[in-house]
């Protein structure tokens, strides 16, 4: 029997005003149903928000140490069931049991990082121009938080947010994207465990289409962290700014890597394939563009392809698989349609590019890994960020090229030169137009200590994670007292 993932109000596990539910499928085989999520109102959007208004004024007195003793709890509660919420994750989204176990235990890490920010100084002493006075400057939360969380990484990104958002004396409204809801449901189950009190952390399952404004605009939600595509994100921008609201937004990427002919070749087409194919090529982070060297040309392809040939596609589940299926039909449509613009515009399609079917594959979205080589930056497959497990190779004659096409992009996430050159290492930090510069390195991945966030028109500008997640999830206070010293 399938379940009925409920909302999560004020404490209690509640059906949507409206009655009408939400039916998940695997993609991985789509005859298969995995449960039922609310399809929410605005009504239940409006009662969550009063819900996380209410609690706030009593979980705003409390201190931070003790707020991060939750999250702690909430930390363990999630590694001792590491396994189901892994499994879920997986036929839920696609994303392979390997990689959801993994995102699990980094949730646990990401709560644990910020239980103990929560011990932090949390402001300065400042020398006053009067004697009398002393002066000093505290943070103070903001409010009701709107969380609006992708599927992508339906544990950790939700956690990187709502883990600050609580720790600095926050409540939370948190609308996730519907295609990663149940598991959101799993992780709402781990903060009840863990003894957050009602009204703290308030979970609404639905259409963004339907909720996206009400959760934005309500006039008693004071910032909104959102993590999605471009075009969600500037719509919330714009609604935010109109209301004088704190938001933050994490959008898309195009990552490029380079590879310098002096490059560690074999590492470089290690980290490019699995930059790229890693989660079906569907992160913020993803490798998507690969420039190379002229001189090494040849043997960098030849040495991607072993690698790429040894992938094995299929359900993720199964413990032995390299790449599981993209996330849900639309994606796969998309995906697909991606791969034909390359051929059509004339990219040469060097390996892949076809959907896997057959009995073995049961209807899955399964698209092999994809490599178009003799790519131009003209075209869409360089330009657009497609979201799938796709590699646009370029030729380039030298560095100095390569650096001006990773730069030629609206997108400023992530990018990494593979080089053994110091010289051309700290040029590429420098100039490099990305939040996240590697060398030697993957595209993707993040450290709860980091800041994550990008440049241009990958980010509103604010970092996620580490200690800037405080700048976002709180505000300054400067006290001044003055005594007859
Ligand atoms: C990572 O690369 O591990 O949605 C993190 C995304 C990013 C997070 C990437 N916001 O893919």
């Amino acid at each position: 029997m399938v379940s009925n993932y409920l909302n999560y109000i004020g404490g209690r596990w509640t059906e949507s005003s409206t009655g009408e539910k939400h039916e998940h499928f695997n993609p991985a085989k789509p005859s298969e149903s995995i449960g039922f999520t609310q399809v929410s109102s605005i009504e239940d959007v409006k009662e969550a928000v009063q819900q996380a208004k209410v609690a706030f004024s009593d979980w705003k007195q409390r201190s931070s140490v003790e707020r991060g003793e939750i999250l702690r709890k909430a930390a363990d509660f999630l590694e001792e069931n590491v396994q189901e919420i892994a499994e879920i994750a997986t036929k839920e989204m696609g994303k392979r049991i390997v990689e959801t176990k993994g995102e699990v235990l980094r949730g646990a890490m990401i709560l644990r990082y910020f239980a103990q920010e929560g011990m932090r100084k949390t402001g300065e002493m400042l020398p006053s121009a009067n004697p009398n006075n002393t002066l000093y400057t505290t943070r103070v939360p903001v409010g009701v938080v709107s969380v609006i969380s992708p599927w992508n990484f339906p544990i950790a990104i939700p956690i990187w947010k709502i883990a600050p958002a609580l720790v600095y004396g926050n409540t939370v409204v948190w609308k996730p994207a519907q295609d990663a809801g149940i598991t959101a449901v799993k992780i709402a189950e781990v903060f009840d465990k863990a003894g957050l009190p009602a009204g703290v952390l308030n979970i609404v399952n639905g259409r963004g289409s339907a909720l996206g404004n009400s959760i934005v605009e309500h006039e008693d939600v004071a910032a909104i962290t959102f993590t999605g595509s471009n075009e969600v994100g500037r719509a919330i921008g714009i609604r935010a700014v109109a209301q004088n609201k704190k938001y933050q937004l994490e959008l898309g990427g195009k990552n490029p890597v380079v590879v310098l002919k002096d490059a560690d070749i074999d590492l470089a087409a290690k980290l490019t394939v699995e930059g790229c194919m890693k989660q079906t090529g569907q992160r913020c982070t993803a490798t998507s563009r690969v420039y190379v060297e002229e001189a090494i040309y040849d043997l960098f392809m030849e040495k991607i392809m072993r690698i790429v040939k040894d992938i094995k596609v299929g359900d993720g589940i199964n413990e032995s698989v390299t790449m599981g299926p993209v996330a849900s039909k639309k994606q796969y449509e998309t995906v697909c349609s991606y791969i034909e613009k390359g051929i059509e515009e004339g990219g040469n399609l060097y390996y892949g590019g076809k959907t896997l079917e057959g009995p073995d594959y049961q209807g899955g979205y399964f698209i092999e890994p994809t490599i178009f080589d003799n790519v131009t930056n003209e075209m869409t497959i360089a330009k657009e960020e497609i979201f799938g497990p796709v590699l646009a190779v370029i030729r380039v004659a030298n560095y100095e090229e390569a650096l001006e096409k990773a730069n030629d992009t609206i997108y400023g996430l992530s990018a990494s030169l593979f080089t053994t050159n110091l010289d051309k290492a700290f040029h590429f930090i420098k100039n490099s137009e990305v939040g996240l510069v590697q060398i030697n390195g993957e595209t993707g991945g993040a450290e709860p200590q980091a800041p994550f966030g990008g440049m241009k028109e990958s980010s509103s500008g604010t970092r996620e994670q580490g200690q800037a997640a405080m700048e976002f999830f709180t505000s300054y206070k400067t006290v001044t007292i003055t005594t007859k010293m």
